[in-house]
């Protein structure tokens, strides 16, 4: 029999980051007993590493903005397979969300007329990113954090859940541990809400902090729930390329939309030979149109540097393996030649420091070498516009562990502004469905047992394996043959890798004991950088196609058909399954505007 301690709530948070606060605050508020669990300290959550801002149709800098032309441009950054309805409910509620973040004490940039100022970013028609310098992320956990300890939420800190637990179909509350000592606790509550962000430390470069193992992925998968798109990961065009130490941190894209522009090692701006269709009518395709724009002041997006990620990230790709790189492997991101040494140490002060102190480069003197990072996956555990809900009953998701809202791209600043809105509607259906409940579900001992059981087996393994080899090898194979460009041999021998990392790991072995143990603490992380590295590499196999973040260059065109499907993986009888199912129907209102030009 395990040995455990028990809380009980109607709704258990998991993850403090944007989403995960944003949730509980919404949760408590409607009365619900609501208590919040993060791996790390309260603060310190991926969200703090944001930078460039939120996305908001406010209208502050370019009062023709609207929720409709937000709508437009994030399906159209995700090349429309986006679910229609997330993005709408993002475009409306984003404002409202940024307003209330400045009432409960966010201190924004202003304009010269003291409205919250909005940047330019790629894929945006109209600068629209609400933003602190290049801290927003910062300054939008501080805010929320203080509201939710305010409203006396109960927060569990440096604490891992490693599994979610059920009463038959439904959640019944979650499994874990305490970082520290290495206790077991148990979470009874009537609805759970993921909100554990990411999963781009299962790729070798990435820009994500030690938390992305795809926890809240994995535990959704364990559970039993749908699974959307989890193929289409963002490689964010602008990394850092060195030193091979901080490889991958992320240079905001905020550079560019601050005048930033890239150049490969011939001083050429090479972005001009790869503006795709779609975007070609309103992006300069000389430099000196591009600066007339510039000049003028007019939205600095028609530079061919903001075209959306995607399409950058490939491009500069494309110039690395064409011979055109910077020494490091990268290219060159330059800013100093456009905007002088004050504007850039207030627009960008960490990005200041991290060059100056990480590798030396003053930036508002010389270039950045920057390149590709695996900063963000689009897809997720399949929700319920409305509510969050998951495929299982009393699991909700929020925030980046959600598919469906940003498609096969997501578009730069549409992720915090996702997780308030996201987390707000997390909060509201996990408090509702919490109330439809008369009694807390039932807790099955014998799944707490095994729980537990699977979570020491590693103090018992045979001594064969390292969790850190599998983990390196396991970053280095997605990162070859998953990465920026598929094809179905790489894609078929990293199927065979990882089904061979996953024999292994049945023998990782980790010395000492429970107590703060950064062994044991991967090697239970590694089950889930197993299972999402699963999900992302089958679902590239099965969508023949290149679409936003999933590019395949034996299908280097959209398909029509794959243009209409999600690609839905679920675990059943132990084994993934996966199958394509139609998006829903776009209704004909939304449609028209992808006609007209707004
Ligand atoms: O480039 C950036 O500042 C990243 C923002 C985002 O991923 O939304």
């Amino acid at each position: 029999m395990a040995d455990y301690e028990t809380h009980e709530y109607d709704v258990l948070v998991i993850g403090a980051g944007g989403a995960g606060l944003r949730a509980a605050i919404e949760s408590s508020a409607l009365g619900a007993r609501t208590g919040l669990v993060c791996k790390s300290l309260l603060g310190k959550a991926h969200t703090v590493m944001a930078e460039g801002g939120l996305a908001a149709a406010l209208g502050n800098v370019y009062p023709q903005d609207n929720w409709r032309v937000h709508f437009r441009d994030t399906m159209r950054g995700g090349k429309m397979l986006n679910n229609w309805r997330m993005a709408q409910i993002h475009a409306q509620e984003a404002p409202d969300r940024v307003r209330e973040l400045e009432e409960w004490g966010a201190l924004f940039d202003r304009t010269p007329d003291g409205r919250i100022l909005q940047r330019d970013f790629g894929g945006h028609r109209y600068a629209r990113l609400a933003h602190v310098g290049d801290r927003t992320g910062l300054e939008m956990i501080r805010t929320l954090q203080q509201h939710a300890v305010h409203r006396g939420i109960d927060v569990y800190m440096e604490c891992t859940i490693t599994q979610l637990l059920k009463d038959g179909d439904r959640i019944s509350g979650a499994f874990g541990y305490w970082r520290e000592n290495g206790r077991f606790v148990v979470f009874r509550a009537k609805a759970v809400v993921l909100a554990t962000g990411g999963l781009c430390k299962v790729f070798a470069i990435n820009s994500n902090s030690w938390e992305g193992t795809g926890d809240g992925h994995a535990l959704a998968t364990w559970a039993g729930a749908d699974m959307i798109d989890m193929e289409c990961v963002q490689f964010h065009p602008t990394g850092m390329v060195w030193p091979l130490s901080v490889r991958g941190i992320l240079v905001t894209e905020g550079v560019r939309g601050d005048g930033g522009t890239l150049r490969n090692i011939n001083g050429e701006r090479f972005m001009f030979n790869y503006i795709p269709p779609m975007f070609a009518a309103e992006t300069a395709d000389n430099e000196e149109e591009a600066d007339r724009w510039y000049n003028d002041k007019v939205n600095a997006r028609r530079t061919p540097d903001l075209l959306p990620r995607d399409e950058v990230a490939r491009a500069i790709n494309a110039e690395v393996k064409a011979g055109r790189g910077s020494p490091h492997g990268g290219v060159f991101l330059d800013i100093a030649s456009r905007r002088d040494a004050s504007y850039i140490q207030r627009r960008l002060p960490s990005m200041y420091h991290q060059f100056i102190q990480l590798a030396d480069v003053d930036i508002t003197r010389d270039a950045m070498e920057v390149g590709p990072t695996a900063h963000y996956v689009m897809g997720g555990v399949r929700v319920d516009a409305e509510s969050t809900a998951s495929t299982v009953p009393g699991l909700f998701a929020a925030g980046e562990v959600a598919g469906g809202m940003h498609g096969s791209n997501r578009l730069g600043g549409n992720s915090l502004s996702d997780l308030i809105v996201f987390g707000r509607r997390a909060g509201m259906g996990a408090a509702e469905y919490a109330s439809s409940l008369s009694s807390l579900p039932a807790l099955n001992s014998s799944e707490v047992d095994a729980a537990a059981a699977e979570a020491l087996a590693p103090f018992d393994g045979n001594g064969k394996e390292n969790p850190y080899t599998i983990h390196r090898e396991l970053q280095d194979t997605m990162q070859s043959l998953v990465g920026i460009i598929r094809n179905e041999g790489e894609l078929q021998q990293a199927r065979a890798r990882l089904e061979e990392f996953r024999e292994r790991a049945k023998n990782v072995t980790v010395e000492g004991n429970r107590q703060y143990n950064p062994g044991w603490h991967l090697a239970l992380d590694l089950r889930s950088m197993l299972t999402v590295a699963d999900l992302i590499t089958r679902g590239a196999i099965e969508r023949k196609e290149s679409r936003g973040g999933h590019t395949r260059e034996d299908y280097p065109n959209p398909d029509a058909h794959f243009g209409t499907v999600n690609i839905v993986q679920s675990l059943k009888d132990g084994e993934l399954t996966w199958r394509q199912e139609p998006l829903p129907e776009m209704p004909a209102d939304l449609k028209e505007l992808f006609e007209e030009d707004h």
